[in-house]
């Protein structure tokens, strides 16, 4: 959990931030053991900009087909950074109910199951086909 935390701490000094100036660092565990990183990428156009979580999935999903089994979410705010509802909802689609959601400010942590942050979430299960 440390080294997640350290990890997306580094990655605050990648974030592309020119609009807000807000820095956000991401970095998950896959169930295979393997380490993503994310930072938030803005955009002049606002609306493209992905956040740090995000990045991390992506990167993740598009390099391997795995379950993420942990993520921790830092940035540069004198407060907690919770993940948008965005980024929850697409954290439900790579990780389990009981996934862990972590936040690092100051040194303080902050630890959540995904169906805390997310509960009675629309999924794969609720789309139902022929
Ligand atoms: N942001 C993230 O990267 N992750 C979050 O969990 C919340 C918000 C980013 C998006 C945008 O670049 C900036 O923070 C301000 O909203």
């Amino acid at each position: 959990v440390e080294k997640l935390i350290d990890t997306a701490i580094e990655q605050l000094k990648f974030s592309y931030t020119p609009y807000s100036n807000f820095k956000v660092g991401a970095a998950l565990l896959t169930k295979s053991g393997k380490i993503y990183t994310g930072c938030n990428i803005e955009n002049a156009a606002y609306t493209p900009t992905n956040c740090a979580e995000r990045t991390a999935i992506f990167k993740c999903v598009s390099d391997q087909k795995t379950r993420i089994k942990k993520i921790a979410i830092a940035s540069d705010s004198n407060e907690f950074t919770w993940p948008c509802g965005i980024c929850r909802q697409v954290m439900s689609e790579f990780m389990d109910s009981d996934g862990i959601i972590i936040l690092e400010n100051h040194g303080l942590i902050k630890k959540f199951k995904l169906d805390e942050l997310l509960p009675h979430s629309f999924g794969a299960c609720d789309i139902k086909t022929e």
